[in-house]
């Protein structure tokens, strides 16, 4: 079974014809929001949105632990997670769609690993390659059936948000070698690792990181709602490919 978890601009999904919803809870709280049951194209999967079907949940409140495991209770095995993010590298222009390939985690503070207070002896998991590669691979095949452009890899650097970064720190990140930073790809894509899902992301950048571009004088939030509306059109078709490729 296949999960969307959906970001800002993507709380509800309108290609989904919903069955139902269901209050989940799990050892670690309560998740973001019902998870809500449908199908896509004839395909079932559960969508849940990341921030609350209000979007009132802030990147370091969200009970990423709580969100994964549920799916996982639930039946799934591959998630597709769709986040905003700002662009460093000069080509992911506001816009622009991407499968990040690996992370910078600047994260502190959250949720991040299951291994809390268990009796089991501590593992150490593997997370060099932080996506999964079949996930990767299909939603790269769908952009291509469909006929949608995105660009195929990046460094996404994870920080905590809520505030935007300053110049100097997306200066660092980019001499880090990230290529895109968003607030909530980490602990995510970690907790999926431990929990053995398959999970990759769909980046779309809906600005120019903090001093890039046209942020040069600061980011504008109205700026920002304009793409948001328009990309979130693009990843909804590479959705409905997905599941019917
Ligand atoms: N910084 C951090 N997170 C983001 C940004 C950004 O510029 N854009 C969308 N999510």
């Amino acid at each position: 079974m296949l999960a969307i978890i959906g970001g800002t601009g993507l709380t509800q999904l309108a290609n989904l014809e919903i069955t139902h919803r269901k209050v989940a809870r799990t050892p670690w709280g309560e998740p973001s929001g019902a998870l809500t049951f449908g199908r896509i194209c004839g395909q079932e999967v559960i969508f849940l949105a990341r921030h609350g079907y209000g979007h009132t949940i802030p990147p370091h409140e969200v009970n990423y632990r709580a969100n994964l495991w549920a799916l996982k209770d639930h039946g799934v095995d591959r998630v597709v997670s769709v986040a905003t993010v700002g662009g460093i590298l000069p080509e992911l222009i506001p816009g622009t769609l991407v499968i990040p390939d690996q992370v910078i985690d600047y994260t502190h503070s959250r949720g991040a690993t299951y291994f809390v207070q268990s009796e089991k002896p501590v593992t150490h998991v593997d997370f060099t390659y932080p996506y999964c590669e079949a996930m990767r691979a299909a939603l790269l095949q769908a952009a291509d059936n469909a006929g949608i452009r995105l660009r195929a890899g990046g460094v996404y650097g994870a920080v905590q948000g809520p505030r935007l970064e300053t110049a100097a720190e997306i200066n660092r990140m980019e001499r880090d070698g990230a290529d895109m930073v968003g607030m909530t790809g980490m602990p995510e894509a970690y907790l999926a690792r431990e929990l053995g899902l398959c999970y990759a992301t769909v980046g779309a950048v809906v600005n120019y990181a903090a001093g890039r571009g046209l942020s040069a004088d600061g980011i504008q939030m109205e700026e920002i709602q304009a793409v948001v509306g328009e990309v979130m059109h693009q990843v909804r078709h590479l959705l409905e490919q997905l599941v019917t490729d």
